[in-house]
């Protein structure tokens, strides 16, 4: 069974460490599998259509690639389509909701927007149908906020039922619930660098999922500079013989190839430290020299993904 058999991973990791970019060579895989698939990115983000050359159409799906779609899911269009759909007539929650009375309620209690948000996720992964009535798409991948709003957003629609006890929201909620909670629908995922402050964020997170860490399935560790050809035993030989001379040049390549031993002395501490903390499959995304990534390089960083995600 692969990872992606699955009907949502959620991406979660720290601020800039590649939930994205995972998110798209996850997407990229499920394709190659036969899946359909679809990114939804969260709180607005709309960056995926962008590396795909699409124009994004918001709240609406828009096709990647043959076989994955993408949406970029608001809060507020989140609430108005919960809405609109538990009270079937548009015209109706503009008046109630949408008014200046209602408007600041609605913004201000607490977990919603979080909520509804997974409320599209649900919707995605369990009404959603093509036009011929079968499920629309086999796989939802989530792209969550960063570590700390991630878990929240996980916990939210928990929260609103305790809020609410009973009624339509509760129902609603506890459907979402079920689905989200349940380690056979629903796996996590989290994205690290090599560095101090992501891992230990990795680390915390993985602390406070509490109950939810059995559907943690993998960390992926992203941007993993390659080794250098010279095992470090050999480099401090040779860095004796180099030093001290006379050229400016041979003493900036000596400093970058430092650097490069130190970099890997990260990689590795990193590394193990997630290895004894999460006891759960680490694996490696290399770093690649880009200014900026196209569908071909996902697609490199797909090939490395896949073997790992039968494996977990
Ligand atoms: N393996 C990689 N090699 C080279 N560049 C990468 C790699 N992974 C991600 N990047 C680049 O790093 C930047 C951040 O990646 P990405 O947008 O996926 O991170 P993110 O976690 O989604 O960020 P945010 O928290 O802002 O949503 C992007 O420019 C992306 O192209
Ligand atoms: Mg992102």
């Amino acid at each position: 069974m692969s990872l992606l058999d699955h009907s949502i991973i959620v991406v979660t990791g720290k601020g800039g460490v590649g939930k994205t970019t995972v998110c798209a060579v996850l997407g990229l895989i499920a394709t190659r599998q036969g899946k359909r698939a679809i990114i939804t990115e969260t709180s607005g983000a709309r960056v995926l259509p962008g590396i795909f050359g699409v124009k994004s159409q918001g709240y609406q799906p828009v096709e990647l690639s043959p076989g994955l779609d993408t949406l970029s899911i608001t809060p507020l269009e989140a609430i108005e389509d919960y809405v609109v759909q538990q009270i079937k007539v548009r015209k109706l929650y503009e008046l109630v909701f949408r008014n200046r009375v209602m408007a600041p309620f609605v913004d201000g209690v607490p977990g919603l927007h979080d909520a509804v948000q997974l409320g599209k996720v649900w919707d995605c992964a369990v009404q959603a149908r093509d036009w011929q009535g079968h499920p629309r798409w086999d796989l939802v991948i989530v792209d969550a906020p960063a570590t700390g709003h991630g878990l929240t957003m996980l916990q939210a629609p928990r929260s609103m039922m305790d809020l609410t006890r009973a009624g339509p929201l509760y129902k609603g909620n506890a459907k979402v619930e079920s689905v989200l909670s349940d380690p056979v629908q629903t796996r996590l995922i989290i994205v690290c660098l090599p560095e101090e402050m992501p891992v230990a964020e990795t680390i915390e997170l993985s602390q406070r999922l509490g109950p939810r860490r059995r559907q943690l399935s993998l960390c992926v560790l992203n941007e993993m500079h390659p080794a250098p050809s010279v095992p470090p035993q050999d480099w401090t030989i040779a860095r004796d013989a180099l030093t001290g001379s006379s050229s400016p040049a041979l003493d900036e390549a000596v400093g970058l190839v430092d650097t490069w031993q130190d970099r890997m002395q990260a990689q590795d501490r990193a590394r193990k430290r997630l290895a004894a903390e999460l006891k759960l499959t680490i694996t490696d995304l290399p770093f690649l020299f880009r200014r900026r990534l196209t569908p071909a390089d996902l697609a490199r960083l797909a090939d490395t993904l896949t073997p790992v995600l039968t494996a977990v």
